[in-house]
């Protein structure tokens, strides 16, 4: 995720800013700028990759004056790394400028409708409409301005913003994405995240959703959008800087777990438009997409997981053939692609070797590709036709967890799109999915507040040799899920199997206490997996089941039992994995494995 600093003080601004930024590169970034008022106008620089290149380029800030500014470390979203494309943004006269973390959903028509007032647009970012769009109200008082961009603005924003003609302030505003401010002796400043400002100062104050925060040199105030004056308390923040870094979870592992529900509502909403799915990004018309006869998904680790849930999900609502290959496989295996098909790519990457080669062996077949990327410019999304992002954000921890969810909520809005362009899902459906789609964030936020429960339960299996993870249709693509996070990060020997095959084979290794998880959610087959959790308890199995809130009566045949909030059936998976994820996570953590980087393992696989 992108990254903001900004003070105002008594201090040279541009080496604070510069700082603050270094502390905040861990987060990855892909360009950085900066801009700070020189005492006449606003000066800014702004360049490709890593911040190093831009504190050359002003020898650490000193070649830059001025006691007031804002700065940014830029993680691609709309359009891919370049100069023009880093922030800070600016209106044509060069006299607002703009940092801005977050998606403003609505810019393609308030790019449109600045375009016909005559502004002409630089880069392809959607932060630019901000800069413009408060030069278009901009009428002498910037606070006006702010207000009244803000109402104009859909989608979640942390901006820090300057105007020439106020060089003794620095405006900040914040709905959806983390913003902080905090104050010292020598000035004010305001950052994305606070390890950018622990330096300077450890009282902080989180600005909330939809608060306006105007900064002095000595002090700052605060609105709510109602143009109302509100009062603030600091907080005293106790974190060292390491534990700043995770916003104060132990591992990026669990605070990504925890950015879940934004990584879904981010992926969702701006795709969401007066109750129908509208993507943009797959530059297709509906007739083009109703054409599509088959689709073949190609993906590796848990990027071919979610590829596993989205041929149920795609097969179940649009009634098109899907073939899931590990890219591994399928680069060599001469695949058999019809006329008609469609291949779709998935990895939170976008570099792993042998999904980009899956895509080149595609491609040199003539099909056009889908990719579902979540790093903006990588190799996968330059070199595939169409790009569907997940707006995860940049992951850390070596385990996925964030970009997993992304990639499942990606590929139920091509389902629900092909679905309701061939016809497959009546209009009442449809809007019944929508609305389920809508809740999932919140349940998901639900489902990570019961991590105590889960990590008491995890903690009587750090000995465990071997556990196994069973379940049917859509549940045993989540159990290949749930068994590859616990597997890569505990070091646990652990084995997904579809329940049903359960018994030609694999059953002779339940002894005596063996865990076995036993996902159920989907109710068609839920009286066949009661049927598969009894054959297992015979062999001696301890089994914890994963089912939804109405099924109270599996109690009876299970040991310990995880209720998911209602969803639709086919969305289950979104839900099922949190418990799952939390059970591999605490498993790790009690046996001391280093879970962010486990052994033997890199985050981003670029060789066969
Ligand atoms: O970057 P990608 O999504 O293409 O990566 C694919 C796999 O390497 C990745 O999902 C891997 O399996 C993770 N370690 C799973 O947590």
């Amino acid at each position: 995720m992108c990254g903001i600093v900004g003070y105002i003080g008594e201090k040279q601004a541009a080496p604070v800013i510069l700082d603050g930024l270094s502390r905040l590169e861990y987060r990855g970034y892909d360009s950085a700028g900066i801009a700070v008022f020189d005492g006449e106008a606003i000066n800014y620089k702004k360049s490709i990759g890593r911040l190093k290149v831009l504190e050359n380029l002003t020898r650490g800030g000193l070649d830059m004056p001025g006691f007031c500014g804002i700065g940014h470390t830029r993680w691609a979203t709309h359009g891919v790394p370049s100069n023009e494309n880093a922030h800070p943004h600016f209106n044509q006269k060069e006299t607002i400028s703009v940092v801005h973390n977050g998606i403003i959903e609505n810019y393609l028509q308030l790019k449109k409708y600045l375009e016909k007032k005559g502004y002409v647009f630089v880069s392809e970012t959607d932060t630019e409409v901000l800069a413009h769009l408060l030069d278009y109200y901009y009428k002498g008082n910037p606070m006006e301005a702010i207000f009244r961009m803000l109402r104009r603005v859909e989608g979640s924003y942390a901006l820090g913003i300057l105007f020439a003609e106020h060089p003794d302030t620095l405006f900040a505003a914040r709905k959806d994405s983390p913003l902080v401010v905090g104050q010292n002796e020598e000035g004010c400043f305001i950052a994305s995240d606070v390890p950018a400002i622990l330096k300077y100062t450890r009282k902080v104050t989180y600005v909330d959703n939809q608060e306006i925060v105007k900064l002095h040199a000595s002090h700052m105030h605060f609105y709510n959008i109602d143009e109302e004056e509100i009062q603030k308390e600091p907080v005293l923040i106790d974190w060292d800087a390491n534990a700043a870094e995770k916003a104060g979870y132990e591992h990026f592992m669990l605070k990504e777990m925890y950015e879940q529900p934004k990584t879904v509502t981010d992926t969702i909403s701006p795709r969401i438009r007066k109750g129908d799915i509208q993507i943009e990004e797959l530059h297709m018309s509906d007739e083009e997409l109703a054409a599509v006869r088959k689709i073949h998904i190609v993906a590796c680790g848990s990027a071919y997981h979610a590829g596993v849930t989205g041929k149920y999900v795609i097969e179940r609502l649009a009634r098109i053939p899907v073939e899931v290959d590990l890219a591994s496989e399928f680069r060599y295996r001469d695949p058999i692609l019809e006329e008609g098909a469609m291949v779709i790519v998935i990895s939170q990457s976008g570099e792993t070797a042998d999904t980009l080669a899956a895509l080149r062996e595609a491609k040199k077949r003539g099909f056009q590709i889908l990719g579902i990327v979540n790093v903006v410019g990588s190799s996968i999304a330059r070199e595939a036709d169409n790009v569907l992002y997940t707006w995860a954000g940049p992951e850390i921890a070596v385990a996925t967890t964030k970009a997993y969810s992304a990639q499942l909520t990606a590929l139920y809005l091509l389902a629900m799109k092909f679905a309701k362009v061939r016809g497959t899902v009546g209009n009442e459906e449809f809007a019944r999915l929508l609305n389920c789609l809508e809740r999932l964030p919140y349940q998901i936020e639900r489902l990570l507040n019961t991590k105590e429960q889960i990590q008491k339960f995890a903690n009587r299996y750090l000995a465990a040799k071997d556990i196994f993870f069973i379940g049917r249709g859509i549940d045993y693509a989540i159990s290949l899920e749930g068994s590859l996070k616990l597997k890569e990060i505990s070091y646990i020997h652990s084995e997904a199997y579809a329940a049903g095959e359960l018994k030609h084979g694999t059953i002779s290794l339940i002894e005596d206490g063996t865990l076995v998880t036993a996902v159920s959610t989907q109710p068609e087959l839920y009286q066949k997996m009661v049927s598969n959790i009894v054959e297992v308890k015979a062999r001696g199995a301890f089994v914890m089941a994963v089912t939804g809130e109405d099924n109270r009566e599996i109690e009876r045949a299970a040991d310990y039992v995880v209720y998911i909030p209602e969803t639709a059936p086919v969305f289950a998976n979104s839900l099922a994995i949190i418990p799952l994820q939390l059970f591999g996570y605490y498993v790790a953590v009690g046996r001391g494995c280093d879970v962010d980087k486990p052994r033997n393992l890199a985050k981003s696989v670029t060789v066969e």
